[in-house]
């Protein structure tokens, strides 16, 4: 059990039995000797995966000050390897080939299977000859819009393994949305599924993916293969079966097919052979493109390379969860998330561990879903957002408790900061009050963790991120660019990379530069306020930017903007978030007509669905309020300052002398809505 004395949680001493890292000594030693000799500590780091050529001595390479010339960051540039040899035939080659590399849960109870590392090794290989049948070779870019099934774990392993880059784009994304990272990227090629269920909703993917192939040959690029798995028709049901609403087959689907470009995932993999040499990659080859929002509204890709990933992937989940042989770990992110990447595929698979993969969705068929897999199959090791955390919380101890989660030992956090109140359910309902809870902070240009705490190691405070991971350099910065020691908020900045962090935006070094390393030169700025607390402690406390983190999604508010003046009537939309007390903050919208047209619940529809056929359903706004006139600066700049407290009904607006018509103060607030 662990104690709770001066706002601290002692580590879980069962925890610390077993613990990699058991005290803050040892934290502090191990900490010590990767900022101190990094070379040395990722050196040896690396000797658990096998490579043609094993990184050189000197392993890093870097500028991250703008003023000594272009930013850029090498890891182990010498050395050749290929991941998903290191996921894969390295674990069957170490005796592992029998062990469950995943556990999969369908959206329906009854619908679940399981995968050895022998098993996932022949389909990987199968798919990769799949691929090469294709034409697709080194460093061309795979457009993946999937499920979480098997299928696409194999998809992004068999593109690593021929040395192609993965470009996954989560399955809520519009047509639109996948259209445009298709044409960012320029795939050829890309990878679906007929359909997928959430909960009792069939989402018809295939179809989707065919709308945005359609956009793409509009936009002049010719998609020449799309693959698609056949799931929700997959298999022969019982009569009994088929009548649940949730359950596969579905029999009307009405798949849009265009012959020359359409080709099923099992016809291609009838003949293919399950052996498949992998292509040997140099350390600084592209891994995968994952597209993050960027405060311009135009999504940014951002690119991980070969070796460095592998390492942070592998050495962050192996010490954020202290994964030992043995656990049963379960991640629920999406793959289309940079938390599914890192922690659902490739962490978990480098270190030989057994996972479960969920299609499903926390509340059906009720809201105990959950906590029903972690005991069918015993998970030890947890991993979730703190908006799915509120949202069962709305919900009570019951369906929790229907289920006995004793074989619960840590419980991860991720995306956005979780309040005291959410933790605190988290470790004493959750985890019966005898788990480790690590509330990890990082985001998709980060690869990995980069401020956790380290289960049975580091003492906690509910609502902090603790201290950095190895090899991590953070501080706080003020507005001029002076360290802060008190506990005052300021800018969270690093001062030298780490082997997992991005190398830069597909297509675009500059913006690159400009977003991350020139509002403080030397600096990697990741867009967060932070407070080092008196104990050096790190709290995030919120992006610093026009970035909305909405459910744990990071959402542009130029891009919802630019959504919503798409439709005809609008003249100007200007959008907010607003605290909300499942999802962190929701979108809040501000929006102008066009004079004389009158604002009506028909039209609030309408804009809702603006913005999901231009991002998507998960963006949709949940408030939208007439705004005969935005609160502008004389010089014509929208104070958002002031929206946002119109947004939260707060009068004390604080200084608006540079307000160009005050006059419309009053009328936002008298048509405020929620
Ligand atoms: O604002 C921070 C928030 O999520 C952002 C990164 O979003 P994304 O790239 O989509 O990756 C999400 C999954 C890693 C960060 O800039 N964030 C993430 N984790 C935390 C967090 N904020 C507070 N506490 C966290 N633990």
């Amino acid at each position: 059990m662990d104690s709770y004395t001066d706002g601290y949680f002692s580590p879980n001493e069962d925890v610390t039995r077993v613990a990699h890292c058991k005290t803050m000594e040892e934290y502090k030693e191990i900490y010590g000797e990767s900022i101190n000799d990094p070379d040395k500590f990722w050196g040896n780091y690396a000797k658990n995966f096998y490579f043609k050529t094993f990184p050189d001595k000197n392993l890093f390479d870097y500028n991250f000050d703008i003023r000594k010339g272009d930013v850029y960051i090498k890891f182990a540039e010498d050395a050749i390897t290929n991941i998903s040899y290191n996921c894969l035939d390295l674990k069957v080659e170490n005796g592992l080939g029998d062990v469950v590399a995943f556990y999969w849960e369908g959206n329906d109870p009854l619908d679940c299977t399981s995968i050895t590392y022998k098993q996932l090794l022949d389909e990987v290989c199968k798919f990769s000859n799949v691929l090469k049948s294709l034409g697709v070779k080194k460093e061309d870019k795979v457009a993946i819009y999937m499920p979480m099934i098997l299928e696409l774990v194999v998809a992004m392993l068999a593109c690593a393994r021929i040395g192609a880059v993965h470009s996954i784009v989560f399955g809520g994304f519009s047509a639109e949305s996948l259209c445009n990272r298709i044409l960012d990227a320029s795939c050829d090629v890309i990878i679906t599924a007929d359909g997928m269920y959430r909960g009792t909703k069939l989402v018809k993917l295939k179809n989707i993916a065919s709308e945005a192939v359609k956009l793409c040959s509009e936009a002049n690029h010719k998609v020449t293969t799309c693959i698609t798995v056949k799931h929700v028709t997959a298999k022969s049901f019982s009569d009994e079966e088929t009548k649940r609403p949730s359950m596969r087959p579905c029999l009307d689907l009405q798949l849009s097919w265009n012959k020359d470009v359409d080709r099923w995932w099992h016809d291609l993999m009838a003949n293919a052979s399950t052996t498949c040499e992998p292509e040997w990659m140099k350390s600084e080859d592209t891994l995968f493109i994952l597209y993050t929002s960027g405060s311009t509204g135009k999504p940014k890709g951002i690119l991980h390379h070969i070796t460095g990933y592998m390492l942070w992937a592998s050495a962050t989940h192996k010490y954020t969860f202290d994964y030992h042989p043995g656990d049963v770990y379960f991640c629920t992110a999406d793959i289309g998330w940079i938390t599914g990447h890192t922690y659902v595929t490739y962490g978990p698979l480098l270190n030989g561990a057994t996972s479960v993969i969920f299609e499903g969705v926390p509340y059906f068929p009720d809201q105990s879903r959950l906590w029903a897999i972690v005991d069918k199959y015993q998970v030890s090791k947890f991993y979730t957002a703190p908006t799915a955390i509120r949202s069962l919380m709305k919900h009570g101890e019951e369906p929790v408790k229907k289920y006995k989660r004793t074989s619960l030992q840590v419980l991860g956090t991720v995306g956005e900061p979780i309040n005291p109140e959410a933790w605190l359910w988290y470790r004493n309902v959750i985890g019966n009050g005898k788990c480790s809870i690590v509330d990890t902070f990082w985001q998709t240009e980060t690869g990995g963790h980069v401020l956790t705490p380290l289960p049975g190691c580091t003492p906690t405070k509910p609502g902090s991120a603790t201290f950095p991971f190895f090899g991590i350099v953070p501080s706080v910065l003020s507005d001029e660019g002076k360290e802060i020691t008190s506990s005052d908020e300021g800018y969270l900045v690093f001062n030298k990379p780490w082997p997992g962090m991005m190398r830069t935006i597909h297509g675009d070094h500059k913006r690159f530069e400009g977003t991350y390393f020139t509002r403080f030169p030397g600096y990697y700025v990741p867009g967060d306020g932070c407070i080092r607390d008196k104990d050096g402690l790190f709290w995030i406390t919120g992006r610093i930017d026009d970035m909305i983190n909405v459910s744990g999604h990071l959402l542009s508010t130029a891009e919802v903007e630019s959504s919503l003046i798409t439709h005809h009537l609008v003249s100007e939309a200007a959008v907010v978030g607003r605290p909300d007390p499942i999802k962190g903050e929701c979108l809040y919208c501000f929006v102008t007509l066009l004079d004389g047209v009158e604002f009506t619940p028909g039209i609030v529809i309408e804009l809702k669905g603006k913005v999901r056929e231009h991002i998507g359903g998960f963006s949709i706004p949940d408030y939208i309020q007439s705004a005969p006139a935005l609160p502008k600066t004389r010089s014509g700049k929208i104070m958002r300052r002031v929206l946002r407290n119109v947004a939260r009904d707060n009068h004390d607006l604080g200084d608006i002398s540079t307000m160009a018509d005050e006059s419309v103060i009053g009328v936002l607030f008298a048509n405020r809505v929620g």
